[in-house]
């Protein structure tokens, strides 16, 4: 089985490629990335020759139809993924999130590819702190930034795809992932990094914020559930009931790093900053029979502070320049 994955140099993608060829001896793998500030070629470092990357644009139609062509499946992962960066610049996530997309949706038609695409719990909008409904598949899109409205764009063109054209795809829409090789501009990461380094945690607001955690590999686990098993033209939610505010696992951070829990600080808030996310996990978990394994967040947070600080390697090169943008806007 030869597999496409875009993005397979991120952090979701180079976790999803290790897991496909640890648990897959039959696939090869083909990544394409266009390498951007958030793709990382050490990620995919000494994997075997099963893997080839393939540094280039998922808006780029020549290179897109030559690959998809070659390709059984295509996991599409490839993104501008964080949300403060749209907020300063919308631009790429226009062309990447939605251009890209447009692109290798007209590949996979042509060529009659399988397609899975990844994305996002934020297109639902936000809930309410008190509110007892999480999302499910059927809760109306109502995103809030620049990243989640491209994300919603996106997984629009795949439902029109599949509608008007019969294309063999599916969609999941996922939490809030953690584990090893997320880029240190995002929350976790930023904040075991700045321990490391002697510097404060930055909770943005109040830390009121609820986000719904869960480990990138059991993500991986369940895309490759709907990959295998999941009904063809069907969304599927991806959580595994780890919700917690901000402020609780800025301590457990501090707490598991040898910190005072209290030891951090209160900095600028993000414009339009959704409250909470919350998934409903139960077509996942009863038409596949999907489970997780990292269900204990405080021993999969242990082991994501332990991978950061051995492998300062990887992430060391980027950290004065996030931090600096983030001084700059007072975060
Ligand atoms: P990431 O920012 O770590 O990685 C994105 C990857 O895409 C990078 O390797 C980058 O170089 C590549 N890329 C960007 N633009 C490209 C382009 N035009 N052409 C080819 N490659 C390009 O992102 P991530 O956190 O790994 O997220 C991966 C996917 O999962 C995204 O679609 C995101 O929306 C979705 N998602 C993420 C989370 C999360 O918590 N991180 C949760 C749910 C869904
Ligand atoms: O819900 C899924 C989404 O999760 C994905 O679609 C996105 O790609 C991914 O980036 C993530 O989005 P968030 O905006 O929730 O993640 P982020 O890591 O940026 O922030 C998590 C929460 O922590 C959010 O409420 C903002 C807050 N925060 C973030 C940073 C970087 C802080 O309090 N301090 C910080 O320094």
């Amino acid at each position: 089985m030869r597999a496409l994955i875009t993005g397979g140099a991120g952090f979701i993608g180079a976790n999803f490629v290790h897991q496909t060829l640890a648990d897959r001896p039959d696939a090869s793998v083909t990544v394409l990335d266009k390498l951007t500030y958030a793709g990382n070629p050490a990620s995919l470092a000494g994997l075997d020759e099963r893997v080839t990357l393939v540094e280039g644009d998922i808006a780029d139609p020549e290179l897109v139809d030559a690959l998809v062509k070659d390709a059984d499946l295509v996991v599409h992962f490839a993104a501008e993924s964080h949300n403060d960066n749209s907020l300063n610049d919308p631009s790429p996530f226009v062309t990447t999130n939605l251009v890209g997309t447009f692109t290798l949706l007209e590949a996979v038609r042509r060529h009659q590819v399988r397609y899975h695409h990844i994305s996002t719990d934020e297109v639902y909008g936000d809930l309410e702190l008190n509110d007892p409904e999480r999302f499910t598949e059927h809760t109306p899109y109502n995103p809030s930034s620049p990243y989640s409205s491209t994300k919603a764009g996106s997984d629009l063109l795949v439902r029109a795809w599949v509608r008007s054209f019969g294309i063999e795809a599916t969609i999941s829409n996922c939490s809030n992932n953690y584990g090893p090789y997320q880029h240190i501009e995002k929350f976790i990461p930023r904040q075991i990094t700045n321990l490391i380094d002697g510097v404060r945690p930055k909770l943005y607001g109040a830390g009121q914020n609820v986000r719904d955690w869960i480990h990138v590999r059991d993500h991986n686990t369940a895309v490759w559930k709907i990959i295998d098993a999941g009904r063809i033209g069907e969304t599927y939610l991806i959580g595994a009931d780890g919700e917690k505010n901000n402020k609780e696992v800025v301590e457990l951070v501090l707490e598991l790093m040898g910190h005072d829990p209290e030891d951090y600080e209160h900095v600028a808030d993000r414009p339009g900053h959704d409250l909470r996310y919350a998934i409903d996990n139960t077509r996942l978990r009863e038409e596949l029979g999907w489970e997780p394994q990292f269900e204990d967040f405080r021993t999969g947070l242990a082991d994501t502070i332990r991978w950061y600080q051995e492998n300062q390697d990887w992430w060391r090169p980027q950290k004065a320049e996030v931090e600096a943008k983030y001084a700059a806007q007072g975060q």
